[in-house]
This record gives structure tokens, C-alpha cells and sequence, in this order.
């Protein structure tokens, strides 16, 4: 694997090895065993929006694997004073081993990774959120067992989660229900990839339709950061989109739920519904670190010695 753009371009056997490796590199945290599988490299880890978790578990998970983590804010790096993505791609190649990069258009990724000579990682475009869902994947195998066969639900906006979650959860065997308001859908693009699954993808108005024989609920925030001004738009267009106990009665009995966070209690979520599953939101907050790692491996080790 040559970068992780967005899981579109991931086959389902590499996703598959993606969450048997994120195993491995957590039960390597949890015995203390030494897996510095990227000695001496380091990481780019550019933000043109704020992070909390993203750049939190890449910063700690390059330093765990024996790298170093570089963090290179927009505002205060030529890129906040429009230096081209071209020469920033062809710079950075010349002093790191990798970028991870958060920004605005997916399309800045895809011009990282044309013209600079390392590998790229998308930690979230407007577009999409791959590595979020790696880690949302691993952490319902993990309580599951399984994700064949399940059927995983979204409540919300189909923003970049959404987008994601659809191709994740399609692409490892399971059904996926999402509820959005009409004119919040997920991607054009990931609409027309969801036909290659007839059967398998269900898109409703109607939060209950969805959330019908759900085994996981996932949301997210209604407004996604850069839509800060559609704030007040946004909260009326989603009224009625909410993760609450009546909902939740609605699906399996031990229906999981999932949030990428931050969560807005109230809004998206009520707080009584994320209290009661905080040990599964959290675990999901967790597996960040682990999933990434095995990212951050699977582009830039150069032995494949695990
Ligand atoms: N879920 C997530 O990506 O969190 P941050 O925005 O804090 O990185
Ligand atoms: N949809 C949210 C996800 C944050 C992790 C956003 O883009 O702001």
C-alpha cells in the first residue's frame, strides 16, 4: 500500500490486513513489547483545521513505533500563505518519510501525494475521514466479533463520516442504513459505489426506518468544522436527527453506539444515551492510536517484519 487517501482505493483484503495489523500493534502496547518498526522517520503531520484525537494518536503513535512526529500547522507554515501544493509535496519529500494531512478538499491530498515522493495519509477532507473508520471498524470487530453480516446504521449528516462508514462497512460484508435530511446526502461519488452492493444499502429521510435491526448507531456533529456559519441552518435542518433512547428501542437489543467526537450532547446525541455507552466510544476514541499505527506502517516501514 502505497498511500491511504480514502477507502474507496482500499481493496477488502487490505483493509482486512489493516485491522489484523492494528491488533497486533495494540497487543504490543498492552504487553510493553518494543515495535519500533519506523525507527529513525519521521512524520509530517500537517492541520489546515483543529484536532484533538487525530493529532494526539499520530504524534504518539509515530514516537511508540520509534519515529518522530512533526506537527505543521497551516497558519503558521507557508502553506497559510498559499504556497503551492505542489512545491510543499515536493519539499517535504526531500526531509520526511510520510505526511499526514488534514485540510479542506480531498483534492489537496490527491496533489500531495501526485507530486510529492512519500507516502500520504488523509486524516480527514471534507470529503472523507478513512482513518476514523479504520478505527471504527476495529473497534466493532472487536466487541462483535465479527463485521460480516451486521448491519451498521448512521443517523445524520452525510458529511465526511457518513462517507466513509458507507465504504468501510460495505466493503467488509456488512448492511448499512443511513438517515439523512434530503438535502444532507453523502457523496455523489459514494452513492454510484454503493450500487455495486444491491440489497446491501438502504438511504432514508426517516431516523427509525434506519435505526430498524441496527447492531451499531453511529452520528456525528450536524455541522462539520468549516460550516460553523451554517450553524443555525443546519440545527434546524437536523431536528429530529437524534440518537436517544427511543430511538435506540428501535434497533437490536445490544445495539452499539459510536461516535468519532467531539459530540455536541443535545444535539446529535443525547447525553444520557453517550453516558451509557461511553466504554464503547471511548474504546473507538482508543483504537485511533492502534489503527493509525498500522497505517503509518503499512505505508512507510520498509521491512514487513510484524
Ligand atoms: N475524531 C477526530 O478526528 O477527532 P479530532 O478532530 O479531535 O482529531
Ligand atoms: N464531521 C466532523 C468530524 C470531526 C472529527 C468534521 O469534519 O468536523
Amino acid at each position: 500500500m502505497k498511500h491511504f487517501l480514502k477507502l474507496l482505493d482500499c481493496t477488502t483484503e487490505e483493509i482486512y490486513e489493516l485491522l489484523d495489523l492494528a491488533a497486533t500493534m495494540k497487543q504490543y502496547v498492552k504487553e510493553g513489547k518494543e515495535h519500533h518498526f519506523l525507527k529513525g522517520k519521521t512524520l509530517g503531520m500537517i492541520f489546515e483545521k483543529s484536532s484533538t484525537r487525530t493529532r494526539i494518536s499520530f504524534e504518539t503513535g509515530m514516537y511508540q513505533l520509534g519515529g518522530h512526529a512533526l506537527f505543521i500547522s497551516a497558519r503558521d507554515s507557508q502553506i497559510g500563505r498559499g504556497e503551492p501544493t505542489q512545491d510543499t509535496a515536493r519539499v517535504m519529500s526531500r526531509m520526511l518519510d510520510g505526511i499526514m494531512i488534514r485540510t479542506f478538499e480531498q483534492k489537496e491530498v490527491e496533489m500531495l501525494a501526485e507530486y510529492g515522493s512519500i507516502p500520504i495519509i488523509n486524516g480527514l477532507t471534507d470529503l472523507c475521514h478513512p482513518c476514523q473508520v479504520m478505527a471504527d471498524l476495529l473497534t466493532i470487530r472487536e466487541h462483535k466479533g465479527k463485521l460480516e453480516g451486521l448491519t451498521m446504521c448512521y443517523i445524520g449528516d452525510g458529511n465526511n463520516m457518513a462517507n466513509s462508514l458507507i465504504v468501510g462497512f460495505l466493503k467488509m460484508g456488512a448492511h448499512v442504513s443511513i438517515a439523512c435530511p434530503k438535502a444532507y446526502q453523502p457523496d455523489a461519488q459514494v452513492l454510484s459505489f454503493t450500487e455495486q452492493y444491491p440489497g446491501k444499502f438502504v438511504m432514508t429521510e426517516s431516523p427509525e426506518e434506519a435505526a430498524k435491526d441496527a447492531d451499531v448507531i453511529f452520528t456525528d456533529v450536524w455541522a462539520s468544522m468549516g460550516q460553523e456559519e451554517e450553524k443555525a441552518v443546519r440545527e434546524k435542518a437536523f431536528r429530529g436527527y437524534q440518537i436517544n433512547a427511543e430511538l435506540l428501542a428501535k434497533a437490536h437489543l445490544g445495539c452499539m453506539v459510536q461516535h468519532c467526537l467531539p459530540a455536541h450532547r443535545g444535539e446529535e446525541i443525547t447525553a444520557d444515551v453517550f453516558e451509557s455507552h461511553a466504554d464503547q466510544i471511548f474504546d473507538e476514541a482508543e483504537n485511533r492510536l492502534h489503527a493509525q499505527k498500522a497505517v503509518m506502517v503499512a505505508v512507510m516501514a520498509d521491512k514487513k517484519d510484524w
